[in-house]
């Protein structure tokens, strides 16, 4: 059991970027750290069950973050080479995590960090200050 608890909080219209899209994929991400982060708390979960949540958590992030650097790219985001390399960087710590056979506590908090850092960390500090460069196709 890690400890204390963490309290994953929820995507809220305050974190919308102007994209329904993004927002849409930003949701999911808290909803998949959310399970993750409770899956995590568990110690009774077995390490099938944490590779199929992380994997759906590092899957679903992939996906957003190209989707997001195609929109930051089409707008012309001047911050796009760093905000992508942060992408990147956050990828490889999950992937080096999935290719454990045995989760270690340190793993564990590790994954815990990594989902409270996008769901918090990215969306606020990085996401949000790039707002005007994810409109989409449509605006
Ligand atoms: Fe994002
Ligand atoms: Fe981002």
């Amino acid at each position: 059991m890690l400890s204390p608890m963490v309290q994953i909080p929820a995507w809220s219209p305050s974190l919308s970027m102007g994209n329904d899209a993004i927002d849409r994929q930003h949701k999911v991400l808290f909803k998949l750290g959310r399970q993750l982060v409770g899956l995590l708390e568990n110690s009774d979960a077995d390490i099938q069950a944490f590779h199929m949540a992380i994997n759906d958590f590092a899957e679903s992030a992939r996906e957003h973050f190209g989707a997001e650097e195609k929109v930051l790219a089409r707008n012309a985001c001047p911050t796009l080479v760093d905000h992508k390399a942060r992408h990147d960087a956050y990828i490889d710590v999950l992937a080096s995590t999935l290719s454990h056979n045995i989760l270690t506590y340190r793993d564990r908090i590790t994954l815990v960090e990594m989902v409270v850092d996008l769901v918090s960390t990215h969306v606020i500090e990085i996401d949000l200050p790039a707002r005007e460069f994810m409109k989409d196709e449509r605006v």
